[in-house]
Formats: structure tokens, sequence, C-alpha cells
């Protein structure tokens, strides 16, 4: 918690950055008690540091090159996110996996969003996996970040048809549209302090 009771989040990104955006977007309308502390991408050219810059919240680009190990690159992601008073870790659109450097280090205070419905279609191109395997519903997953990929409790789902002409695009659109509503609905619950960890259920309330 920050000195004025927001909580401060640390974002994680690779791309293009429409899930900070819908964060951002959510606080500015005050509709969320947070505040982005700062956003971190392992990418140079995301443009999602271009929209942190945009809204004068601190833009770190930290490239994996140079670091001895994916312990040393994570040791100084948790050294840039505690400088910067994060509490709570947001993984959006991060590709990177992590290690227990930084999962320990913010125990059942990481989330990543995934887009389908965990604990179906893990890892990656989940929204072409989703239309391979001919599933009649998708959707997206808000979850608590553990060791696994994309095993962690989760916290919100959302559901979306799978339409006979969808083609990767029109899925991936339909399904970041909830994204961008259950993103900031999670991180809101967790200020609210409404999300408790038991086992793998997330109790909300
Ligand atoms: C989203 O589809 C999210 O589910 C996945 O990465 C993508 C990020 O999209 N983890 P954006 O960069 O927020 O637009």
């Amino acid at each position: 918690m920050s000195d004025n009771g927001l909580v401060n989040l640390g974002v994680l990104v690779s791309g293009n950055g429409t899930n900070l955006q819908a964060i951002i977007d959510r606080i500015e309308a005050g509709a969320l008690s947070a505040r982005v502390a700062c956003v971190i991408s392992n990418k140079g050219d995301a443009r999602a540091l271009q929209r942190a810059e945009k809204h004068g919240i601190p833009a770190i680009h930290l490239p994996y090159k140079g670091f001895d190990g994916r312990e040393a690159y994570d040791a100084e992601l948790v050294r840039i996110l505690k400088d910067h008073g994060v509490e709570l870790v947001v993984l959006a659109g991060f590709m990177r996996i992590l290690t227990p450097v930084i999962i320990n280090a913010f125990s059942n205070r990481i989330m990543n969003i995934h887009p389908a419905l965990l604990p179906a279609f893990p890892g990656l191109d989940a929204q072409k996996q989703a239309l391979d395997y001919g599933v009649k519903v998708s959707g997206c997953t808000v979850h608590f970040v553990d060791a696994g990929c994309d095993t962690g409790p989760i916290i919100i789902q959302a559901v979306v048809p799978v339409l006979e002409d969808d083609t990767e695009d029109t899925l991936s659109q339909r399904i970041h549209k909830e994204e961008h509503r259950i993103y900031p609905e999670a991180i809101r619950l967790y200020s609210e302090g409404k999300l408790k960890v038991a086992g793998r259920r997330v109790v909300v309330g």
C-alpha cells in the first residue's frame, strides 16, 4: 500500500499493452484505488512502454541479454519493483516464464491474465489451441502466479462464444474485450482486500 492508500502496481509487459491501458483508464476514471508505480518490459520496442510514458509512468526497458541466467534477471526485476514500492505485480502480456526468485518475493502478489479458460489451453497460442480443438466457448482467466505455467489459483474468468467463422484474430479480439473488463476488476478486488487464497481456490468476498 502506498502512503495515500492506493495499491502500488508494477506491470510487466512485452508487447502492445492494451491490458495495461485498460488498467490505467480505470484508475484515471477513479474506479480503481491503485497506482501504476512502474512498467517494465523485456522488449525495447513494446508499445506498452510508450503508453506508460504518455501517462507519466516510469517505463523501464530491461533486456534479458547480458544477464547470467533467468534467476539473475528476475533478481533485478525484484530489485526494481521493490525500489518502486510495488505491492502487486501485474503480468500483462509479459512473454517470459518467472523463476521462484520473483514468485517467492511476491508470493500470492503476482497476477497474470491468460487468453483461455484455464486449465484448458495453457501456454502459447491459446486462441489457436482453442480453435484447433473445436471448443464452442473460450474466454480468459485472471489467476495468481505459482511456479507452474498458467497453473496458479484462479481469480476471475470470462466466457466468450467461439463462432463458426472465427479466425485467431476475431476470437482474440472478442477475448481481449473481456480481458480489459476482468483484469481491472481482479485488481479492484485485490485492492479492497477481497481475495483470499485457500489452497487452489481464491475465495472472493
Ligand atoms: C493478452 O492476450 C493476454 O491474455 C496475454 O497476452 C496478451 C497481452 O495483450 N497474456 P496486450 O499486450 O495487453 O494487448
